[in-house]
């Protein structure tokens, strides 16, 4: 599903204590398309992705999903966080039965399940709980359940931030296999520049625009060349990500 973001506004706080966080976000994504935002810590971006699930209501202008406007919790919205947050006590196979739509029949419910868990790797884990698979198992359980709702709009709030160099690529490949099985929406917030080349068609930078004006809005918007998966080694991402590093006030190496 599409999303557009329209003048989207949000500030904390009433009266003197009036703390601004974000201003002016207009940009709309297309259904199917992966968006990275990337962005100070403390610039928005966990808010803004709370606006389009409906978990947090701008102050100012709309989200609209598929042309309907966001308001309050949004079932066509699944979120993923940094941390996995499985129930300890519930297997893979249950935790990822809790992102199954509640009409669906137990049949259709173990049919959803097994195909997710088949698709993240987990077929042989399904009876396990959470503390007996690692940090990268239970993220991957996490994004299966995102999943089971079938969203039209995939959040990802730092969704690999927690794992090792390795598995986070691991991570980002599967999820690239998952959006080509099933090719929905997918906002991503991230820290790390290399994981944006990597997996998004568009990278909106969020940040101070140097205006007088507090709160963090849009201050560079990049079109990711090539098709995925991308070479790692590319000189064309290389470039890109020394310019989004100096975009970022980081230097490049
Ligand atoms: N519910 C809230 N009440 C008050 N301040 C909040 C709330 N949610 C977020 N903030 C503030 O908004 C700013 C942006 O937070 P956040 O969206 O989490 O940033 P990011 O995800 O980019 O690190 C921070 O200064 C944070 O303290
Ligand atoms: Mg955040």
């Amino acid at each position: 599903m599409s999303v557009s973001f329209q003048n989207l506004g949000r500030s904390f706080g009433t009266g003197a204590n009036t703390h601004p966080v974000l201003r002016n976000v207009s940009f709309d994504v297309e259904a199917g398309e992966i968006v990275a935002l990337l962005g100070p810590s403390g610039c928005g971006k966990s808010t803004l992705l709370r606006a389009v699930a409906g978990l947090d209501a701008p102050s100012t202008g709309a989200v609209t999903i598929a042309g309907r406007a966001v308001s309050g919790i949004d079932a066509r919205c699944a979120v993923a966080f940094q941390e996995p947050r499985l129930l300890p006590w519930k297997s893979l196979a249950g935790n990822v039965a809790i992102g199954v739509p509640a009409a669906a029949d137990a049949g259709r419910r173990r049919h959803v399940v097994a195909n997710l868990l088949n698709l993240v790797g987990l077929s042989k884990f399904s009876g396990h709980r959470p503390r007996e698979v690692s940090g990268g198992m239970a993220q991957r359980a996490s994004l299966a359940r995102a999943l089971a709702r079938n969203p039209g709009v995939l959040l990802l709030d730092e969704p690999f931030g927690a794992l090792d160099a390795l598995t986070r690529i691991t991570m980002q490949d599967l999820l690239l296999d998952v959006h080509a099985a099933e090719p929905t929406t997918i906002l991503l917030v991230t820290h790390d520049v290399d994981e944006a080349l990597q997996l998004a068609d568009r990278i909106i930078l969020l940040g101070s625009d140097g205006s007088p004006e507090p709160g963090a809005t849009i201050v560079r918007t990049v079109n990711v060349p090539g098709a995925r998966p991308r070479d790692r080694a590319s000189t064309e991402l290389a470039e890109l990500r020394s310019s989004l590093l100096s975009s970022l006030g980081v230097s490049g190496h």
